[in-house]
Formats: structure tokens, sequence, C-alpha cells
């Protein structure tokens, strides 16, 4: 009877949702669907998914006995309150055993909650990022579970045949327990907000100072990707090149510049500083969209002051933008990498770094050629330090780092502002400092809190007497 039923069930009628739906079904899977809304997923089985091995339910119970056990559930649903509401009604229907995989980007510390939750009633739990938008939900995502090993081994199958290929294996594998999927999912997401961010200022200062159109940038983007085979530098020479329909100008011209955010790259950073880790140019990337959000306050501040003059700039500087477009994108993988690596340690993650960049090499928004060389770096060294000093990429740092420095310092006298950019470069530049200021915060923290400091020329902790407190 069982062998009749159904291999997986995917909850959340949503464009992501149909989509998988749709790439399981072509592989020969069963699939049963539901939608809160019934006339969604009539719709979806009569059209998209007609003849494609999809079985449309209208209830959860229906849903519920439409599986084989163990049933497989993947949650498509919004992140937040709808993911608890659907577990919630679930429940009732399900035997011990029974699987649910939670596909949204769902916080991980919610993530944390339900496994916990779940576990004590039994039911499997596997908080799971899913990257690649709606095409890669359709062709292969790059899929990045954790929780319940044992539900893994369950639905690996399901899973590597629904992600994306690659030479070096399907685009999925077990991370690591509790939310170490929706986890390195966040990462994920705050390495893009910062490609994202230094793709957009490259194309700011293409232009405002190189005075480029965008056609033109489009062409470059285009030759500059055969270095990056990356999949936003790919979409941005085809954004650069797109005509609006309406009025026929090109589209990014048409479109307002207040950039919206669903959380992930703040909570990559709010993570990071709670770690003590520092990602600024992750940072950059998200303040940046906050600041672009407030266009109106932007316009009646920029009526104020003046922008710098114009510049003049000699041909080589096209060149050290490539470069440094290229160093600094390295620079958002290495500091992703680093956080990765830190909240591994800390929250028990046990996380294979090279595993999670091999299943970040295709399907995903963040692939481009350079997660080959991270898997690489990590695979012979664990424990790396840091990317930037990797062998993989340290000859690139030598090369490009001064045209980065180039790009940084003369744009800065174009009073335009590049957060990431120049937050790259900071950080390089502050890793790569043997000696920083901070001898002097810690004697002003001692000044006027006695917090102490440690000496550079012998062992513990002292305080000076700074100043005269019945005299103050
Ligand atoms: C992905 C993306 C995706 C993300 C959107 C929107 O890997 O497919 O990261 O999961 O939700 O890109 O994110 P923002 O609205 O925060 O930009």
């Amino acid at each position: 009877m069982d062998q009749q039923k159904n291999d997986i069930a995917v909850i959340g009628m949503a464009v992501m949702g149909q989509n998988l739906a749709l790439n399981m079904g072509s592989k020969g899977l069963k699939v049963s669907v539901y939608n809160r809304t019934s006339e969604k997923t009539k719709r979806f089985v009569e059209e998209r998914a007609k003849n494609k091995n999809i079985q449309g339910t209208y209830s959860l119970e229906e849903l519920v006995n439409s599986l084989k056990t163990p049933r497989k559930i993947i949650l498509m649903v919004k992140a937040g309150k709808p993911v608890d509401d659907v577990i919630e009604e679930l429940l009732p229907y399900l035997n011990k055993e029974d699987i649910i995989i939670d596909g949204g980007n769902s916080y991980y510390k919610d993530t944390d909650r339900r496994y916990e939750e779940l576990h004590k009633k039994g039911i499997r739990f596997l908080g799971t990022g899913i990257s690649g938008g709606e095409y890669g939900a359709l062709h292969g995502p790059s899929i990045m579970p954790g929780g319940d090993e044992s539900a893994y081994e369950e639905v690996k199958n399901i899973l590597e045949a629904t992600a994306a290929q690659t030479e070096d294996g399907p685009c999925v594998t077990y991370l690591g327990p509790k939310s170490s999927g929706h986890y390195v999912k966040m990462v994920h997401n705050g390495i893009e907000y910062a490609i994202m961010e230094l793709i957009a200022e490259t194309y700011d200062i293409m232009r405002k100072v190189l005075k480029m159109t965008p056609q033109d940038m489009s062409k470059v983007f285009k030759e500059w990707n055969e270095d990056h085979k990356s999949y936003l530098m790919e979409i941005t020479y085809k954004i650069l090149e797109w005509k609006d329909e309406e009025t026929g100008q090109p589209i990014v011209d048409v479109i307002l510049d207040s950039a919206k955010q669903k959380g992930t790259g703040k909570w990559s950073v709010q993570d990071a500083l709670d770690l003590n880790i520092s990602i600024p140019t992750i940072n950059a990337a998200v303040n940046a969209r906050t600041l672009s959000s407030i266009k109106d306050e932007r316009i009646r501040i920029g009526e104020i002051y003046e922008t710098p003059t114009e510049m003049n700039l000699d041909e080589s500087f096209i060149n050290s933008l490539r470069d440094a477009l290229y160093i600094s994108t390295i620079i958002a993988y290495a500091e992703g990498m680093k956080l990765l690596q830190v909240a591994s340690k800390e929250y028990g993650y046990n996380l294979d770094l090279s595993e999670v960049a091999r299943i970040w090499e295709d399907g995903c928004i963040i692939r481009s050629t350079f997660l080959k060389p991270i898997q690489r770096a990590f695979k012979k060294d664990p424990n790396l330090v840091n990317l930037i000093i990797s062998d993989e990429f340290k000859s690139d740092f030598k090369k490009k780092i001064p045209n980065l420095r180039e790009v940084v310092s003369q744009i800065k006298k174009a009073g335009i502002p590049i957060p990431s950019l120049s937050s790259a470069l900071d950080y390089f530049d502050g890793l790569s400092s043997k000696e920083l200021p901070a001898n002097l915060i810690q004697a002003q923290r001692d000044y006027f809190g006695a917090h102490t400091y440690e000496r550079r020329d012998k062992e513990g902790i002292f305080h000076t007497e700074w100043q005269d407190i019945h005299n103050i």
C-alpha cells in the first residue's frame, strides 16, 4: 500500500515551492503539494504541474495520508510565524520519526527552538537553507540542511537528486546538528549582500566618474566575468543591457535607488558582533541598503552639500577597478568563511568548510569561480586562519590590493560613497597591521573607567591612577 504513496510533500505554493515540487517531480519522485488557499494548489496541479508526478492535496490530513512513512514534508512558507503555524497544524497528523524540513530563510535561533520542541515529540527536523531563487528551485538549487542526521539519511537521495549537480557532486550535504543549515544559509546571504554591494559600488563609479552608459558597463562586466564566473556578475551585465518596456530607457535608470532587505544580512552582522568577529564588508553592505532606503532625507541633505568636482583619471583606472572588484569579492568570502569557522566552534556545528564551499559551487546566488579554491584551501587546512593568507589567494592579494587602494583613495576624492570597497580594504589593512592604535584605546578606557590594560613588556593586568579622584 505504502508503495503507491508519494515520496515527499511540499507545503507552500508560492513560486519557490511550486518550482521545487516541479524539480522533484522531474526526477521521478512522487510529490504531494498543499497550500493554505486551495485555489492556488488547484491551479498549480491543473496547469504547471499537469502530468508531472504531482498530486494536489486540500487539507493537511490529506497531505500527510498521501505520504509514505516516515513522512517527509518540506515547508516552503514565509519565515517567522507562518512556519510555527504550519508545524502546529501538522503535528496532530504526524507520527514519531516523521520528518519536517524547513526550506525557508528562517532565523537560526528559531530553528534551534523548533528542533528542540519537535525532538521532544519524536519528530525529526531539518532546518534547511535553499539558495538559487526561482530558477535554482526549478533546475537545481544549492541545499544546506542541518539538524537530525538520521533524517538526513532518509532524505539524502531526494535532496541529492533535486540539488544542482557539479563534477564534485550534488550541491547538498549534511552540514551538522541543530541550526547549522540555516546558519550557513544566513552567512551565504551575508556574502551575497556584500558581493551585490561591491558590484553596485563599481557600477556607481562607472556611471558617475567614468561616465559610462549602462550598455558600455554591461560589456565591461561581461568581460570581467570571465575571471569571476559569478552568477551575480552575470545577472548584472544582463540587467545593464535590459531596456524598460514602457520608456525604452535602460531599466536600471528607471528603478528607484532604495534597497529593501528581509533580514538575513543583518542577522549575519548581528551574530558576528555577538561572536566578536569582524565582517566589515558585509556590515557595510547592510548599512548601505539601510542608508539607501531613506531617499527623502538623502535628497534634502544632498541639496545642502555640493558633490566634489569632476576628476581626471587616466586610462589605467578601469583596470584598477577591475582588480578592486576582484579582490574585494574574495574578501567578502573570507569574512563569511571566518564567521562560519568561529560560529561552528561556538555553536558545536562541526562544519566542514570545504564542504560548505563545495555545495556553493553551483545552484546558489554566490556561486563563482572562487568557490573551488576556497574549497581546496579549507580541505588542506580546516583551521586556516583566514583565506587572505591561503596559498590559493596569496598572490592575488599581493598583486591586486594596490589597485583596490588606488580605487578607494581616488574615489574618496570624488565624494562617492564606496562603503564596502573601502571596508574591504580596511579589513585587509587591519588584519595585516602588526601595530594598531588600540594601545591608546586601552589607556583611555583605563583612564575614565579603570578598565585595566595589558603591557607589552610583562604579563599581568595593570591599572594606572590617572587622576586624583579626590580632586575631580
Ligand atoms: C537565495 C537568496 C534568497 C533571498 C533573497 C532576498 O539564496 O536564493 O538569498 O534566499 O531571500 O535573495 O533577500 P533580501 O530580500 O534580504 O535581499
